[in-house]
């Protein structure tokens, strides 16, 4: 069905006095998203006319986070409660006729829960849809009071429920369905009678059910989907669900997961087929892991992208980074930003790159660090091989040609060119510009000096003789002090 005479507002005005936190509540984050993001994300596949956002606490940080999302943005100062905050968004739903009423802080519900809940007011021709929930322990919602097995005659904020009341566990989620002809006339009648004078918009649904009008409340499939974040601990929840979801769909997806709760992986992120996520890892921000990958424990991927056949070893950080077909990377390496290994490549342990590409088959295997560098195809990096990179100042390049070999503990002053299947001997502090197929040798040459070490060592013992006999003097002394006491 076509919603274009439907409107989304999302109220994310307030400051979630109960987080006990200087950053608005809408914008923590759950799931790898901010709560404001996920709420506007699940609204998009309805294909509103408008989505406007009521922002209030942080405004502009709220508006920078959403309006690339292409939701518009009102003003809502002071807060006066979510009855006021609709009230706010009037003028900008234009012409829509119909507005689903979103909360900002209850970011699990799924759009096609909201296209039930839209299709269930538009059959029901009703003036006001809740969607509402069974829970185990319904304390901090409203509830959700009922004057048949279909209609609602009110909805109860937790601080005025009769005891009788309290026993009802449907809940409010605060999620809801207008026909605004019939909201705006009955939130001018609501009075602002709670301890923190502010209008309620469960407050219109006694207004609306009082003169006759229809009010549903539909039950969400999965209650999870409600929950709302008031509290460091719902957070956590909801965080722990989203991230549940997400591992589900990546297996469903053809990924292996061991262990999968100590697995966080952020909504963006895809996984081939038969890739195998080990314990303990993360995949962040973009990454994208091709087929048959094994990223293993500990190991952390961010906003990178992994071809097929990729091993990622255990405890490995890689950042901002692309690794081609059949690369592999650690145990314990770090690669930041702008990493680039193309297929076959291998970066071993206690490697560290950054802003570097290593050719086609090109190993760089032990302790080295390799930056602002570009390295040919099957060159062979020796261990302890350092690039310097920085004078101080600025950062410097260096260029090592195809097939080169370079000696382990080498020390590359760059700017410096390694020619192709050049060789730079270990141990060498390379400044100067090494052409292809040569030797770059640049350290002391070594003196071996015959029988030099026995004769120390003569000299050693020799100077150490008198000394020793004083101590076995004193040794003779403190033994005939003990005879004595014996
Ligand atoms: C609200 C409902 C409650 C429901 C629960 C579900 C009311 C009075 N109560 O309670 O029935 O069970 O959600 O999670 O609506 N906001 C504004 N401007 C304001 C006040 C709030 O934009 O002036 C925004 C908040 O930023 C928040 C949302 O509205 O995103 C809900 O407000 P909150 O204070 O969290 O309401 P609850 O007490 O959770
Ligand atoms: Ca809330």
């Amino acid at each position: 069905m076509s919603n274009n005479d439907l409107a989304i507002v999302v109220l994310a005005a307030g400051k979630g006095t109960r987080l006990k936190s200087s950053l608005a509540k809408v914008l923590h984050r759950a799931g790898g998203r901010t709560l404001v993001e996920h709420i506007v994300r699940a609204g998009e596949p309805l294909k509103a006319r408008e989505t406007v956002v009521v922002v209030g606490h942080q405004a502009e940080q709220v508006a920078a986070v959403i309006e690339p999302l292409g939701a518009a943005t009102v003003l809502q100062h002071p807060q006066n409660g979510t009855g006021h905050a609709v009230q706010v968004a009037k003028r900008a739903l234009g012409r829509a006729r119909i507005a689903l009423v979103l909360p900002g802080d209850a970011p699990l519900v799924r759009a096609e829960t909201l296209k039930a809940l839209v299709a269930t007011h538009r059959n029901g021709n009703a003036s006001a849809t809740i969607l509402s929930a069974v829970v185990a322990d319904p304390s901090g919602y409203g509830r959700i009071v009922r004057k048949s097995e279909t209609a609602v005659s009110a909805i109860v904020e937790e601080s005025r429920l009769t005891d009788e009341q309290r026993e009802i566990n449907e809940i409010n989620s605060a999620i809801y369905c207008f026909t605004l002809e019939k909201l705006w006339p009955a939130l001018t009648q609501v009075k602002p009678n709670n301890k923190h004078r502010e209008l309620y918009l469960t407050d219109a649904i006694a207004v609306m059910s009082g003169k006759g009008e229809t009010v549903l409340a539909q039950l969400a499939g999965d209650s999870r989907e409600v929950l709302g974040c008031n509290t460091r601990a719902d957070l956590a929840e909801v965080d722990r669900i989203f991230r549940e979801w997400k591992r589900s769909a990546l297996m469903d997806a053809g990924a292996t997961i061991q262990l999968p709760e100590t697995v966080l992986i952020d909504p963006d992120v895809t996984a081939g087929e038969d890739t195998v996520i080990e314990a303990g890892v993360q995949l962040l921000g973009k990454t994208k892991l091709g087929a048959r990958c094994t990223v293993k424990t500990g190991s952390v991927v961010m906003d990178s992208v992994v071809g097929d056949d990729v091993k990622v070893e255990a405890h490995s950080l890689v950042v901002e980074s692309r690794l081609e077909d059949g690369v592999t990377v650690g145990p314990f390496a770090r690669l930041r930003t702008g990493t680039h290994v193309k297929s076959g490549g291998r970066i071993g342990n206690f490697v560290e790159t950054k802003k570097a590409i290593i050719g086609e088959g090109a190993k760089v295997p032990h302790l080295t660090y390799v930056g602002d560098a570009k390295i040919g195809a099957k060159t062979n990096i020796g261990a302890g091989t350092i690039t310097c990179n920085y004078d101080g100042f600025q950062k410097h390049p260096t260029t090592i040609g195809k097939g080169v070999f370079i000696g382990s503990d080498s020390v590359l002053v760059a700017p410096l060119r390694i020619g192709d299947h050049a060789y730079i001997a270990a141990g060498s502090t390379i400044t100067q510009n090494v052409p292809a197929d040569s030797l770059g040798i640049a350290r002391g040459r070594q003196v071996n000096k015959p029988g030099w070490a026995a004769k120390k060592r003569r000299e050693l013992a020799a100077a150490q003789q008198p000394k020793k006999s004083a101590r076995r003097g004193n040794r003779k002394k403190s033994n005939r002090k003990s005879k004595k006491r014996r």
